[in-house]
């Protein structure tokens, strides 16, 4: 069956980057021109996705207001003739209908926030995109996975290589046997380990495309790494029962949930920036002399 949904799990409080949060969603920050939560779902429709399930919280309500019409601003820029800015609007709608906004009452974690979501998707494979995580790649990181499940089902986690120091920040795979071009057969993983604990230096990205069995499991899923009911530690009890494998994605990854992980994407989005791609790589210089 295809991945035809996907689940953006959008309740995230942004401890990481106050006070920048503290009145606006860590995810309407912009990066560049568009808030970051932009990049997520275009990947998303990149890879074909038909519908989002956005898993809100309280004062998440610019999310919604950014993917629908705004009939003011939009006959305002009509009569000034600004079509270019219009079009632009226009790309960032949601198809009506193609997206649910469902709302994770208490930050109880990831794995709780997913299993919010499991009414609207159903009995089918669905995708997770984490809205920190901006992946830039010349093919949609989402695709790359949908292409690969495509050919081998079963469960899939994007994952990458970090620095072994930083493991106790992520989820952690513990790969088995060979790596099959970018797909790696897996035995485990664990969320948050210690440096010594962790099984590798591949690190869960965020993006992930599971199976429905998943919710049967995060219903009765306890606390683990944090006090937080944990996506990490579903799956890896669902591994007893179903195939998973890791995918190390083409790109790179970046963490818009920290301050230097959002600076990061940041620059890297601006000095490849069609309209001011070369005045970012000139001030950037003259800024460093
Ligand atoms: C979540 C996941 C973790 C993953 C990380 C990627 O952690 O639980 O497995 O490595 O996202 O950014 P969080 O950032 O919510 O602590």
């Amino acid at each position: 069956m295809t991945v035809r949904k996907a689940v953006l799990p959008v309740a995230g409080l942004g401890t990481r980057v106050l006070p920048a949060t503290k009145a606006i969603p860590k995810e309407m920050l912009p990066v560049v021109d568009r808030p970051a939560i932009q990049y997520v779902v275009d990947e998303a429709l990149e890879a074909g996705i038909e519908h989002i399930v956005f898993v809100t919280g309280r004062n998440k309500g610019a999310i919604e207001d950014h993917f629908d019409r705004a009939y003011e601003l939009e006959s305002s820029l009509n009569k000034k003739n600004k079509q270019c800015v219009l079009a632009e609007l226009e790309r960032s709608l949601l198809k009506p209908g193609a997206a649910s906004f469902v709302r994770q009452q208490a930050p109880l974690g990831l794995g709780h926030a997913i299993w919010c979501a499991r009414d609207i998707i159903g009995n089918e494979p669905f995708a997770v995109l984490l809205p920190d995580v901006i992946v830039k790649a010349s093919k949609s990181c989402l695709a790359q996975m949908i292409e690969a499940y495509d050919k081998i089902g079963g469960n899939l986690i994007a994952v990458d290589r970090i620095s072994r120091d930083l493991v106790s920040s992520y989820g952690v795979i513990a790969p088995k046997g060979e790596q099959n071009g970018r797909l790696i057969e897996m035995s485990g993983m664990v969320e948050k380990p210690t440096q010594a604990e962790a099984p590798s230096n591949l690190k869960i990205t965020g993006r992930y495309i599971l199976q429905p069995e998943i919710f049967a499991l995060l219903e009765d899923q306890g606390a683990g790494a944090g006090g937080e009911i944990q996506l990490t530690d579903a799956m890896a009890r669902m591994m007893e029962h179903q195939a998973f494998h890791a995918f190390e994605f083409e790109g790179k990854d970046y963490d818009c949930g920290s301050k230097a992980g959002y600076f990061e994407a940041v620059l890297a989005h601006a000095i490849d920036h069609e309209e001011i791609g070369d005045e970012a790589r000139a001030m950037i210089q003259a800024v460093m002399s």
